[in-house]
């Protein structure tokens, strides 16, 4: 079933394109978004909401994190994240105009399923984004988004993740096509790019086996830290997770921006940093202002592993390591960048000779609170 490969986890990262490809597959066509699951919920109510709550769990978190740069850029609607099993605990404001999506690879896990169903008793219309047909969630949902990932066995979620922010990406163009709020062009080039993302992916993953001689040479790091900004910050977490969660490596993630009001005091001599560089062609330039923090960081004797976009002559002079990936917008390059973070993961742990699929204290999917 591992078709080949030495653990789920490896095959599943494999498989990125495809999830990709068989989540936007029949949902977008002529250069536009429709997501005729969203039918239930209606154009008169997704018209109406005036606030947008994502919950989840773990990796389910942080891919509405992600996601939350793009559903506000596309719709203007604001967007809250929220730890599921944090959400119901503290008197939510909810109303008919509250829609709470959420995000659950499983469709199982209990605490985003109590949230789901507290949103629902309290008012609020709910989505469900799941990799699961005929889950629980969903089935409390009022609408259900199926990521078409295919199942995921390794605890570590890999696939799952970047089909969940593509469903939510689609649900938040789905909006904006509905609430007038992008053009038809602007509609029609984040389809093309999305279109063309699988092929992108897989150049990637090309790049597996000089990242597992990385990894190699690091089995013996006790702490990695994780830096990102913007839509590079949510993978900087997630990064972060994976090590954690299957070669039980300390490690954080840090918005990039942050770094000098505190983290900044971690930094010393050999201490691998892994920084998502956003594009030099990034908007919002932000580009110079984390490549100066790679020098703040790499001047108190940092090793920076930069994921980088190809052919950005700025990082080379700081970085230890460069990991290209190819060019791509602001809110598509983080489904890019987290590969090579999930492949460090899993050969880390690997090379510590550790279980990548089954982590020790962890299940795929908590049904308990
Ligand atoms: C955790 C899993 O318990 O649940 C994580 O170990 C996962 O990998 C999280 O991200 C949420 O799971 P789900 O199924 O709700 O996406």
């Amino acid at each position: 079933e591992k078709g080949g490969w030495s653990s789920f986890m490896a095959k599943e990262i494999s498989e990125e394109p495809e999830a990709v490809a068989k989540t936007l597959l029949g949902r977008v066509a002529d250069g536009s978004v429709h997501l005729s699951e969203l039918d239930s919920i209606g154009d008169d109510a997704l018209r109406s909401i005036d606030r947008i709550v994502i919950v989840g769990a773990g990796t389910a978190n942080f891919t509405g994190m992600q996601a939350k740069y793009a559903i506000e850029k596309w719709t203007r609607v604001p967007v809250e994240v929220e730890l599921s099993h944090e959400f119901r605990y503290r008197d939510p404001i909810l109303t008919p105009n509250t829609l709470v999506v959420s995000t659950s690879q499983s469709g199982e896990t209990m605490d985003t399923l109590m949230a789901v169903k507290y949103a629902r008793e309290n008012g609020a219309r709910t989505l469900s984004i799941c990799n699961t047909q005929g889950a629980t969630i969903p089935r409390e949902s009022d609408a259900v988004v199926y990521t078409h990932a295919g199942p995921e066995v390794a605890v570590a979620s890999t696939k799952a993740f970047v089909a969940q922010v593509i469903a939510l990406y689609l649900f938040g163009l789905h909006l904006a096509v509905v609430r007038g709020t992008l053009s038809k062009d602007e509609v029609a080039e984040i389809v093309t790019e999305l279109n063309a993302l699988p092929d992108k992916m897989a150049t990637v993953l090309e790049q597996h086996d000089s990242i597992k001689q990385l990894a190699g040479w690091m089995a013996d790091t006790r702490s990695v830290l994780f830096l990102g900004r913007h839509a590079g910050y949510p993978v900087a977490l997630e990064g972060a997770l994976k090590l954690k969660e299957i070669a039980y490596i300390h490690a954080e993630g840090f918005a990039a921006g942050e770094l000098k009001h505190g983290p900044i005091a971690l930094i010393e001599p050999g201490i691998p940093v892994f920084v998502v560089v956003p594009s030099p062609r990034d908007p919002n330039s932000l580009h110079k202002k984390v490549v100066s923090n790679i020098q703040e960081i790499r001047a108190r004797g940092a090793r920076i592993l930069a994921i980088a976009e190809q052919g950005d002559a700025a990082v080379l002079p700081y970085a230890d390591v460069v990991i290209p990936i190819p060019l791509a917008s602001t809110l598509i390059e983080p489904l890019l960048a987290v590969i090579p973070l999930q492949i460090f993961a899993l050969e880390l742990a690997s090379a510590k000779g550790l279980d990548v699929d089954q982590p020790r204290n962890l299940a795929k999917s908590v049904t308990v609170e």
